[in-house]
């Protein structure tokens, strides 16, 4: 099926020159575009009425399924203007296939790759002023989601769904810019359990998140890294980003620099740039690893300089180094606390790729 969106207009979209102010800095996540996508699903029809309106409130009963049960996934890419003046987005594919994958887990219907590519490009075509230019730290943070939307409180899967997407202009994740970040090693809660919903990328999951987010911040922490749930011992990821480690500095004659990432434990989300490093670090010539990292072997790493660097990555993060790791017993530092080589490498070519500055030989960009 190729969709034909129905488009209505905004009737009063945000004014040019303050659309340029908001673009100039737009920090992450506060400003929205004039417009949005709905695609409606109901029980007996599929999915219909795929639409571009302006982006405003939508009106919900308080009875419906989405409010009480959590019924919810998202997704979350970017779209990069290039030099040559179109746009593209890193890996959208994926991003539908996930959305999918998500939609199973939840008992949800699986929007078909083509609408959620379509509703990307349909976006971007009508708020296109909107993009940030080309070359920068800014994109368009592109934030496609689905909630259950029939009225009633029984705990079953709804028979009506509602998908949005919703587009912002985005810099830097961190408030303080593109800098390293002090991490909570957190001791008290988990992230997700074997056989719950880690692997998709659920409103809940985030939701059980604040709480440790909290806490981090007590501890002067920007982020928070989680341990597995069975054993309390093995490190999984941080509540929006993947972790990487670097192993040696690769400075002495025959050092190999290793980029270990913990490999995917069935309660770890698979993220779309922890898949890209894996690749790009091989690449560089490092020796790439996916296996379980303990918490100990962190500390301990980190401590006698075995671990050189640590960094976080994920769409909305990008590639984010780690200064510090904190925990109830105390904390270490990693390397002097600064950007390391191998992170800042990686940092520089992953993102040269998505802003069409260095050869996209993957065929991972996608002009909507
Ligand atoms: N882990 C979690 C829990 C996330 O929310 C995200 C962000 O989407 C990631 C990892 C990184 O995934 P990706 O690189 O696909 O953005
Ligand atoms: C993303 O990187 O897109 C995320 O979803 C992480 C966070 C903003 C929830």
């Amino acid at each position: 099926m190729s969709a034909q969106f129905s488009r209505t207009p905004h009737p009063s979209p945000v004014p040019a020159a303050r659309r340029a102010e908001i673009v100039a800095e737009p920090g992450f996540g506060r400003y929205f575009t004039d417009h949005m996508v709905t695609i409606t699903w109901s029980e007996g029809r599929g999915w219909h009425d795929p639409a571009v309106v302006p982006y405003g409130p939508i009106a919900l009963d308080p009875a419906t399924a989405v409010l009480h049960y959590g019924q919810e996934i998202f997704e979350g890419l970017k779209a990069y203007q290039q030099p040559d003046g179109s746009v593209a987005s890193f890996r959208p594919g994926e991003n539908a296939a996930r959305f999918r994958s998500s939609a199973v887990r939840l008992g949800m219907p699986q929007l078909p790759d083509e609408l959620f590519l379509g509703s990307l490009s349909e976006l971007l075509t009508v708020d296109r002023a909107w993009m940030p230019p080309a070359g920068g730290e800014e994109s368009m943070y592109l934030r496609p989601f689905l909630i259950a939307t029939e009225v009633g409180l029984g705990v079953k899967p709804s028979s009506e769904y509602l998908y949005l997407l919703i587009a912002s202009p985005a810099g830097a994740y961190f408030p303080g810019g593109v800098k390293p970040v002090d991490v909570w090693l957190c001791t008290d809660y988990t992230r997700a359990a074997p056989g719950g919903t880690g692997t998709a990328k659920c409103g809940g999951n985030y939701a059980a998140s604040l709480l440790p987010q909290a806490q981090a911040a007590e501890h002067g922490c920007q982020q928070v890294a989680y341990l597995d749930a069975a054993e309390r011992k093995w490190v999984e990821e941080m509540g929006g980003m993947n972790l990487f480690y670097v192993l040696g500095s690769g400075d002495g004659p025959g050092d190999t620099v290793e980029v270990v990432t913990p490999e995917l434990s069935g309660s770890i989300l698979a993220g779309i740039t922890r898949d890209s490093l894996l690749v790009l670090a091989k690449e560089l010539g490092c020796q790439v690893t996916e296996r379980r990292i303990s918490a100990q072997e962190w500390l301990q790493g980190c401590a006698d300089g075995r671990i050189t660097e640590v960094f976080a990555c994920g769409t909305a993060a990008v590639i984010t180094p780690v200064a510090r790791v904190k925990h109830n017993e105390g904390e270490v530092v990693v390397g002097d606390g600064t950007t390391g080589p191998v992170t800042a490498r990686l940092r520089e070519l992953l993102t040269a790729i998505q802003r069409g500055s260095a050869p996209d030989t993957h065929s991972w960009m996608r002009t909507l």
